[in-house]
């Protein structure tokens, strides 16, 4: 049975959410249920359940040193994030933002270790995807325990969404990160503390960031992403950063 939404957004923060290109919310689900989705995560996680390689994915470090370990997909390993009142809020915030046609993007699960790991550099989501179709998308993250400076919370470039997609590179060599190429406006950046259960809201060209976590805890974060269907551009665009031989040839 699929569970009932019990959070919608108002008027003001729609608004806000298109002139800013990210929003936050104070709570989206229960503390009993942040509980329960803390001990699904650890086990995916620690391969208490079993993890497809290719969902398993090392960001920024590498094998040896995991400094940025994300699974995506995690809903194929653990169906029960599906059946979630924080699933049934995201999926009626994704309806509002995106319209009748929003359906699921899936989910990716990122945690951070305690004091070594990585940032999540700048970078804007649509960077990762086909330059030649137009996307329309969002996605919600939401921490499993407070965001804070300390632990990296989500940062954003307000009004970033505006702009057309930065040229990115990869972080490193062996990584699966990008990074955006070029300068921040630091003045334009807001840094978004919530608490366990809150989330944050970013469209797919919103410039965001997450610091390193200098805490003595992982940082656990659970992001639906949700989207419209993507249909073909008029002008095509060269994401020449997907491209292993430009790496090769620089
Ligand atoms: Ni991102």
């Amino acid at each position: 049975m699929a569970l009932q939404a019990t959070f919608s957004l108002t008027p003001e923060q729609i608004e806000r959410f298109r002139s800013d290109g990210f929003l936050q919310l104070e709570s989206i689900t229960s503390a009993d249920e942040i509980e329960r989705l803390a001990e699904i995560y650890d086990e995916l996680f620690d391969g208490r359940r079993t993890v497809a390689a290719g969902d398993r994915l090392e960001l920024a470090g590498d094998a040896e040193k995991p400094v940025l370990p994300q699974i995506v997909n995690p809903e194929r390993y653990a169906p029960e994030l599906l059946e979630t009142v924080a699933h049934a809020n995201a999926t009626a915030i994704a309806l509002q933002l995106l319209g009748d046609a929003s359906t699921s993007a899936g989910m990716h699960a990122i945690r951070k270790p305690p004091h070594h790991g990585a940032a999540t550099p700048w970078h804007q989501d649509e960077a990762y995807w086909d330059p030649a179709r137009e996307h329309n998308a969002i996605s919600i993250w939401m921490p499993l325990q407070p965001a804070t400076l300390e632990n990296g919370c989500m940062q954003f470039v307000r009004g970033s969404q505006h702009d057309e997609v930065r040229p990115h590179r990869l972080i490193s060599e062996d990584a699966h990160g990008l990074v955006v190429d070029g300068d921040i406006d630091e003045e334009l950046v807001v840094a978004c503390p919530i608490p366990a259960g809150g989330a944050t809201i970013h469209n797919g060209r919103t410039l965001h960031y997450a610091g390193p976590n200098a805490t003595d805890g992982p940082r656990r974060a659970l992001i639906m992403a949700f989207q419209t269907p993507t249909s073909e551009r008029a002008e095509p665009r060269d994401f020449y950063w997907q491209r292993p031989e430009w790496y090769e040839s620089t």
